[in-house]
């Protein structure tokens, strides 16, 4: 199935057309390694686009949509993600879209790309922050939510700093975190597990002050395992075969490994971090027990939105010899 074919199938406008969206505004070129553009696209709204074939190494773009979809469906608050469609014609209507690279600048290839909805509004008042001020952690609505994104990217061996954007409410003037940048994901580009403790928190180490609790982490590392064995089997269902080129068997098969392991994957990292020693009344080390299931204040709703949208993207597939996982391959 050649990419020609689902363009043409794309512009008659299939019902399942409605689970992709065509950019038809470039805005702007965001900072960072993998060179994502803020572009909007046909339903009004503004997407942080990470275009597969990006610098930033082969499975990033895999990572970013896997990471997204999956704290999602937990219930965690993450920039929702969208599978954006860029034409040739929109790549070549703004020369700044290209990668620019060390041997000079590359064209992105038309196609499929990945998208964060970007929170809030690109400039204004409602435009996001990255910043995380240290007096104002308590203003934080959601601030609690850091802890079990905390747990998720020990689970899946985040290499990176977490990032988030924080909005502005104009109600209330809290703030509310929205978590961002999963390309770093799954052990990184490469899809290698290595342990970095302390890797995956956010740089901002206030923002985890009083949060930890044992039985809070208890009860969200079962959360996780009652909620993830379901939905990495949906998952990667609906991932598309070019914004990978590692084994994805074999990357699940590790995933499942480390979620029957995650209490002693957290209490390690927790600890040689030290991140939340002083939390600790043990201090020296932490005490996890598998008891004390609390129940989370994360609603599980979004899990059922996204498979609902796997379950768009299965008709997809089946209906009309269109695989998914082939386009753009
Ligand atoms: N959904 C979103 N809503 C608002 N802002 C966003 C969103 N996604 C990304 N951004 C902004 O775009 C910037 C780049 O995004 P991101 O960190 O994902 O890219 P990156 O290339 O990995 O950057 P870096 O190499 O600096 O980590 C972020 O610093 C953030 O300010
Ligand atoms: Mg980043």
């Amino acid at each position: 199935m050649s990419f020609v074919e689902f363009d043409s199938f794309y512009k008659e406008e299939h019902p399942c057309s409605t689970v992709f969206l065509s950019a038809n505004k470039y805005i702007r070129k965001m900072k960072g390694g993998s060179q994502s553009i803020l572009v909007q696209c046909d339903d009004d709204r503004f997407y942080v686009v990470k275009m597969a074939g990006n610098p930033q190494g082969p499975n990033v773009v895999a990572n970013e949509f896997l990471g997204s979809v999956i704290a999602g469906a937990v219930g965690l608050p993450v920039a929702e993600s969208m599978v954006i469609h860029l034409s040739d014609h929109f790549i070549d209507s703004e020369p700044d879209i290209w990668f620019e690279l060390p041997s000079g600048r590359k064209r992105p290839d038309a196609g499929l790309h990945f998208g964060s909805l970007l929170v809030g509004q690109p400039s204004g008042p409602q435009r996001p922050s990255e910043y995380i001020s240290p007096s104002r952690i308590n203003s934080i609505a959601n601030r609690d939510a850091f802890l079990g994104m905390y747990i998720l990217d020990v689970w899946a061996n985040h290499q990176d700093n977490r990032q988030a954007v924080l909005l502005r409410r104009s109600d209330d003037n809290a703030q509310e975190a929205f978590f961002i940048d999963h390309g770093h994901m799954f052990g990184g580009p490469d899809w290698n597990f290595r342990e970095r403790p302390g890797a995956a928190l956010h740089l901002e180490s206030s923002v985890y002050s009083e949060l930890w609790h044992d039985e809070v982490v208890s009860s969200w590392i079962s959360h996780f395992r009652t909620v993830l064995p379901e939905v990495l089997s949906w998952v990667t269902s609906i991932l598309p075969a070019r914004w990978y080129n590692g084994d994805l068997r074999s990357l699940m098969e590790g995933l499942i490994h480390r979620l029957s392991n995650l209490t002693e994957l957290v209490q390690k990292d927790a600890t040689r971090s030290r991140q939340f020693a002083y939390q600790n009344s043990e201090n020296d080390a932490l005490r996890l027990s598998d008891s004390g299931i609390h129940k989370l204040r994360t609603p599980d709703t979004r899990s059922a939105f996204y498979r609902d949208l796997a379950v768009s993207y299965a008709k997809f597939i089946h209906s009309d010899r269109v695989c998914f996982a082939k386009l753009g391959s």
